[in-house]
């Protein structure tokens, strides 16, 4: 399904309509795959709009952009408040936003040189990523493909470049008839889904895999282990053998786009009694319990979006 356009993006500081947020073919990043980028999502709570741990997933941007020498030409605030105005002006009452930072046109060559660096941020609507009725339990499998060894693609930064590792696991997965696909790490200890973190339960106590094991540091898993401190439920991060996957009583993704989403099978066998478990539900409601506004936001992750009011195309902000 072709992505739902907004009105505007913004771009660089100005909001552009939609459909001229366009590159050259020769851009940097088409032939070496050099940008960056982030997936939030903004809420819709009875109060308006909410977009949730706005400033962790800019920080990340800006890590990521640290990483790879790429100097942005806006700050943390700045990018935070160009996120809010484009949710805004969209008039958007919940949706996913794409913050993407790359190198454009400029020098043919590796080395990126003085290639020009744009941003843009854009939002639309978008639904369950894992299926309508995914926060019951999807079908899973572990993937043939092992997520980046350390000291090849940088794990810790969300570079597109790291997504063709998580295109062949993603269409592996589907083309078996999986939802999605979980990887292992070079080493062969659990890493992480195609666009997801993970976690396992086992007797009582959550663990997930550590940032050694190639996961990009999720801001829904850092959440989770927030609400599972407040919940008085054990967690902690240890390298985990494939094999736990078959043996936890639970398994649940976490991640922007798939929320917190328990797998009721891994290569068909099935997790627990093949249903969502307990922890996972508790976990469920308590985040959607903060994100749909009833209940407070006491970590202070959620940053409101002002009522819409025009703008003018190629206005600067
Ligand atoms: C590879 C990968 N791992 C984990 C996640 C979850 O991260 P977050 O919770 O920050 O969305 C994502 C999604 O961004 C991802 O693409």
């Amino acid at each position: 399904m072709p992505i739902p356009k907004s009105e505007k993006i913004w771009h660089n500081g100005k909001l552009i309509p939609w459909d001229d947020a366009k590159i050259h073919v020769l851009s940097h990043v088409v032939n070496y795959g050099s940008s960056l980028f982030e997936g939030i999502r903004c809420y819709e709570l009875p109060s308006g709009p909410a977009i949730f741990r706005l400033a962790e997933h800019m920080q990340r941007l800006v890590n990521s952009a640290k990483i790879y020498r790429m100097t942005l030409p806006y700050s943390r605030q700045e990018l935070e408040r160009a996120a809010v105005e484009v949710v805004r002006v969209n008039g958007m009452r919940h949706c996913y936003l794409r913050p993407i930072a790359l190198r454009g046109y400029g020098e043919i060559g590796v080395h990126p040189h003085g290639t020009p660096i744009d941003v843009y941020i854009a939002c639309w609507d978008w639904g369950k990523y894992l299926g309508p009725d995914a926060d019951q339990g999807v079908d899973v499998c572990v993937s043939s493909w092992n997520r980046m060894a350390p000291n090849t693609l940088p794990a810790m930064a969300k570079a597109s470049a790291n997504y063709m590792n998580a295109q062949l696991i993603r269409m592996e997965a589907e083309i078996n008839g999986y939802a999605e696909g979980i990887a292992l790490d070079a080493r062969g200890f659990l890493s992480e889904g195609s666009g997801e973190n993970v976690f396992v339960v086992t007797g009582g106590k959550l663990l997930t895999p550590p940032l050694s094991a190639s996961v990009l540091p999720g801001i829904t898993r850092d959440s989770v282990l927030t609400l599972c401190r407040e919940l008085n439920l054990p967690a902690q991060e240890q390298d985990i053998p494939r094999e736990m996957l078959y043996l936890a009583d639970e398994v649940f993704f976490c991640g922007t786009a798939a929320e917190i989403t328990p797998l009721r099978s891994i290569d068909r066998i099935p997790v627990g009694s093949g249903k969502r478990g307990p922890i996972t539900e508790q976990l469920q409601k308590e985040f959607f319990a903060i994100v749909e506004g009833k209940r407070s936001d006491r970590h202070g992750w959620l940053t409101p979006v002002p009522a819409p009011r025009p703008a003018a195309v190629g206005a600067n902000l």
